[in-house]
């Protein structure tokens, strides 16, 4: 018990799990790592595995974001976990992996009930009635070999003081409370859901959970360039395809800066 939050239950998260049709099962709970994604590379690094497996922990020291950020757990405030996954196990393209998660994660919240949509690729967004939209998670999936790590971070309970910036709210914070068990064990099964989603299945899912989608954006690229114009839609491979005064153009990988709602 830190800050008087108690440590996750272990046992919870199994009976969670037994409430569910999930096959995933082999999950590892620690009180404290570095980041969970960096440990979950590491036992991919150490062991041959075909299965999948996920670690968990109620604090990371050093959790790591997209783009180099970090990502801050405190202890027992937030959902911290690693899912590491055969690739093969997905239907979708490798690279449209990260979107999927996104539209796994972003159930659960609207679930429930929290008006939860996504941010361009994968940032979990609640939508305030201003119509302002602000960060509750995020998903970090790493290639290792022939699996990906997803990485999911949720803040479930974090106070003001305790989240990185102005633009970031928790579970709490707009009064929904929930297990943290019952919160992993949703996001498993969930995910198990999407690696059966085609392209057919979760492409139009994706439209409609994704806010980025319609809206007037700003997008950072790798290559030092700004793209501005209006996100018209996502490849099947997961990148953004943006009418721009260039002409179309798709995003692979960079930050969304802006949002607005479209005037066209
Ligand atoms: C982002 O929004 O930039 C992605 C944040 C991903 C955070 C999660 S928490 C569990 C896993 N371990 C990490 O070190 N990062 C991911």
């Amino acid at each position: 018990m830190k800050r008087g939050r108690p440590a996750l239950d272990p046992a919870l998260i199994l009976s969670e799990l037994a409430k569910t049709s999930s096959k995933w099962l082999d999950i590892e709970v620690f009180e404290q790592v570095d980041s969970t994604n960096d440990l979950a590379i590491a036992r991919l690094s150490n062991t041959i595995s075909n299965s999948v497996f996920a670690i968990t922990a109620d604090e990371q020291l050093k959790g790591r974001g997209r783009l180099q950020r970090e990502w801050q757990s405190p202890f027992g405030a937030g959902i911290a976990i690693s899912i590491a996954v055969p690739t093969s196990l997905f239907k979708c393209e490798v690279s449209a992996i990260p979107l999927l998660a996104g539209i796994a994660a972003n159930d659960c919240l609207n679930n429930l009930g929290a008006d939860a949509k996504l941010k361009w690729p994968n940032d979990l967004m609640i939508e305030l009635e201003s119509t302002e939209l602000k960060k509750i998670g995020g998903i970090l999936v790493q290639r290792h070999g022939d699996h990906v790590v997803i990485g999911i971070g949720i803040n479930v309970d974090l106070a003001v003081d305790e989240l990185p910036t102005e633009n970031a709210t928790s579970l709490s914070l707009i009064n929904l409370r929930v297990a943290r068990e019952s919160l992993i064990a949703k996001l498993l099964m969930n995910l198990e859901l999407a690696t059966e989603l085609t392209s057919e299945e979760w492409l139009p899912r994706y439209t409609s959970d994704c806010a980025t989608i319609g809206s007037n954006v700003t997008v950072a690229r790798k290559v030092e360039s700004i793209v501005t114009g209006i996100a018209v839609g996502v490849r099947e491979s997961g990148e953004l395809i943006i009418d721009s005064s260039e002409g179309l153009v798709e995003i692979t990988s960079g930050d969304v800066i802006q949002v607005r709602p479209s005037t066209k």
